[in-house]
């Protein structure tokens, strides 16, 4: 699939490129500015390789170029910037492309702490951006670290919860999700289940804090 991620020039973004680079897809890396695409864009492809994927596809747009031809878009900016940067996308997403939010509200985006998240009108970032666009909203990837995602050494060992209200994307991005080792996808439901899975993130990041680590992350028990 070719998949383009708006803000891939970040930390998530960034580790879910090489990430989906390394399992075959064709990646996008999209910026508002094309000059860090390209240089992110080179980064990763010299990561890849030093890690065995020569032949791995990594290209740098800036962000409407980014997402012209995408099959997915994944968003992987800060929430603070999220409603903005999907209004002015609008028009250059493909109508029939998955949008994947990977968002996550919060309480810093108002000044507050990492540890908090707020409320967006809609209940969820990723509802936020459903009452954007007309395109399948899939909430995905909230729950990874990005410190796991980039370290390709490693299998990320933990489960990605996956809600929308369209069947067909979710189970699009189920498998994309697994496409990365270590990782189990989680039919999480509907997409206003997303109000919990973006709190998770937050209760994540103090778990983090509170046992020194980076890359903590959830596992369900009992469903195999
Ligand atoms: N980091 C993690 O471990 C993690 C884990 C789970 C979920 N998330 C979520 O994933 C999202 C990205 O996290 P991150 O840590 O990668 O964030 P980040 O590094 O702070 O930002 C990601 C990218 O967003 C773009 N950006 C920044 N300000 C912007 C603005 N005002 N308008 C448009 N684009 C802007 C920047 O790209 P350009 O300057 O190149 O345009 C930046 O490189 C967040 O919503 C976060 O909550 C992060």
């Amino acid at each position: 699939m070719r998949l383009a991620l708006v803000g891939g020039t970040g930390d998530q973004g960034f580790g879910l490129a090489l990430r989906f680079a390394a399992a075959g897809h064709e990646v996008v890396i999209g910026s508002r500015e094309e000059e860090r695409a390209l240089k992110a864009a080179e980064r990763a492809v010299e990561i890849l390789s030093e890690h065995g994927y020569e032949d791995a596809t990594v290209e740098g747009r800036e962000n409407e170029k980014a997402v012209s031809d995408a099959d997915v878009v994944l968003l992987t900016v800060p929430f603070f910037a999220v409603i903005e940067t999907v209004r002015g996308l609008r028009d250059a997403l493909p109508d029939d492309a998955i949008i994947v939010d990977v968002t996550v509200p919060l309480e810093t985006a108002i000044g507050g702490r990492p540890t908090r998240t707020i409320t967006p009108w809609e209940g969820s970032a990723a509802e936020t951006v459903q009452s954007l666009v007309e395109q399948p909203v899939v909430s995905a990837f909230e729950n990874v670290s990005a410190e796991l995602l980039r370290d390709l050494d490693r299998e990320v060992e933990c489960d990605v919860v996956v809600c929308s209200d369209d069947e067909d994307a979710k189970r699009t991005v189920m498998e994309l999700a697994e496409d990365i080792p270590g990782v189990r996808a989680i039919d999480g439901g509907p997409l206003a289940n997303a109000r919990i899975v973006e709190s998770i993130t937050a209760l994540l990041i103090g778990l983090n804090q509170r046992y020194g680590k980076k890359g903590i992350g959830i596992r369900f028990t009992g469903i195999e």
